[in-house]
């Protein structure tokens, strides 16, 4: 047996030598290298499904969209992921801008909500919606009520200093989440007084985590009172029995376009293209509510889990996507936020 692996091995090198270092085309089918920034165990799900579905072997690491972002970026030379599966969909249109990612037409395009297509539009077919979902503030009612505190229902209460110490929200840079949100604020008041609202909330932020949903969790957990994050993720926790309620900010709020990339020259471009198909099968975005992933599906034939927040009774801002998925937006607002807000003393 031992023997025999040898053989494979030393078989495939000699057939990779024979091609000139070019690695035969059967090789590319067997193994997908993905970037996931949903949710864990969301990602796990796919990886399980796809491998069921093709054999397909994937190796997949969960980071948070801008985090992801900046990989594929830092690989751009020697790329070694394929798929980008997730996460908010703004650092999704600046890959696609800044040429990191590849053009895709998939066999399902046709069947999504128009919200998807738009997506891809925006970014020339770089890119896709594969989920939406909307922005609040969480908070865990028992917390809230043992502290006196009236719940927040404005974006504008959380500046307010009766919360000092009881907000938490991820870092922008690293978060898609906080990013949506630090965007969502520069629409919702206008830029000026959107940095004047952070610094003053800045006083009441307990802690800036990495991941976008981290905050509800330590909410669940009796760890911080308030959470800024996308309402889906809110139902996750209330669905686990938290004491958590979620409240659609009265000046209106953000949303997200969760997407999916494919990387350029990534090493399996073929079982890219499989995955991305895939993911884009209603019957696989129908297994979301089952990973309690409560996001609104893209493709139009998938029923939503009857969890999920209901975004047409939300008040929702008219996101300009092109705009604050752009790179010179994206990479200005964050610098603005390191510059003013976070180098702040708290
Ligand atoms: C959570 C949400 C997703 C969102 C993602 C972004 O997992 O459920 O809908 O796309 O956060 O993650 P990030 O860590 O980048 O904020």
């Amino acid at each position: 047996m031992r023997r025999r692996q040898f053989l494979a091995v030393s078989g495939a090198v000699a057939a990779t030598a024979a091609f000139g270092g070019v690695r035969p085309a059967v090789a590319q089918d067997s193994e997908l290298v993905l970037y996931c920034s949903p949710q864990i165990e969301w990602c796990q799900l796919m990886v399980e499904e796809f491998e069921k579905a093709t054999g397909i072997k994937v190796a997949m690491t969960r980071k948070s969209s801008g985090e992801t972002f900046a990989q594929i970026k830092a690989e751009a030379r020697n790329p070694k992921g394929d798929v980008w599966w997730g996460g908010t969909g703004d650092p999704h249109l600046q890959a696609a801008e800044e040429d990191l990612t590849e053009e895709y037409m998939s066999s399902a395009f046709d069947g999504l909500h128009d919200w998807a297509k738009r997506q891809a539009a925006t970014a020339n077919n770089r890119t896709v919606g594969i989920y939406a979902g909307a922005l609040g503030i969480g908070y865990n009612s028992e917390l809230l009520a043992q502290a006196g505190l009236p719940a927040p229902e404005c974006w504008a209460d959380l500046a307010k200093p009766i919360y000092k110490g009881e907000v938490q929200i991820a870092n922008p840079n690293s978060s898609g989440t906080s990013y949506t949100t630090l965007a969502t604020l520069v629409q919702v008041f206008g830029e000026d007084e959107a940095f004047e609202f952070l610094k003053k909330m800045h006083a009441n932020v307990n802690q800036y985590t990495k991941s976008g949903s981290a905050p509800i969790k330590a909410a669940a957990r009796g760890e911080t009172t308030i959470a800024i994050v996308f309402q889906h993720d809110m139902v996750t926790q209330k669905v686990a029995g938290f004491p958590i309620e979620i409240v659609s900010p009265c000046e209106g709020t953000g949303f997200e376009i969760g997407s999916m990339s494919i990387i350029k020259d990534g090493p399996n471009p073929e079982a890219a293209r499989r995955f991305y198909d895939f993911a884009l099968d209603k019957d696989i975005q129908e297994m979301a509510a089952g990973a309690k992933a409560y996001q609104v599906p893209s493709n139009a034939g998938a029923s939503p889990p009857p969890q999920a927040p209901k975004l047409e009774q939300i008040k929702l801002i008219d996101y300009d996507f092109k705009e604050f998925g752009s790179s010179e937006t994206r990479r200005r607002l964050l610098k603005r936020w390191d510059d003013e807000v976070n180098s702040l003393p708290r």
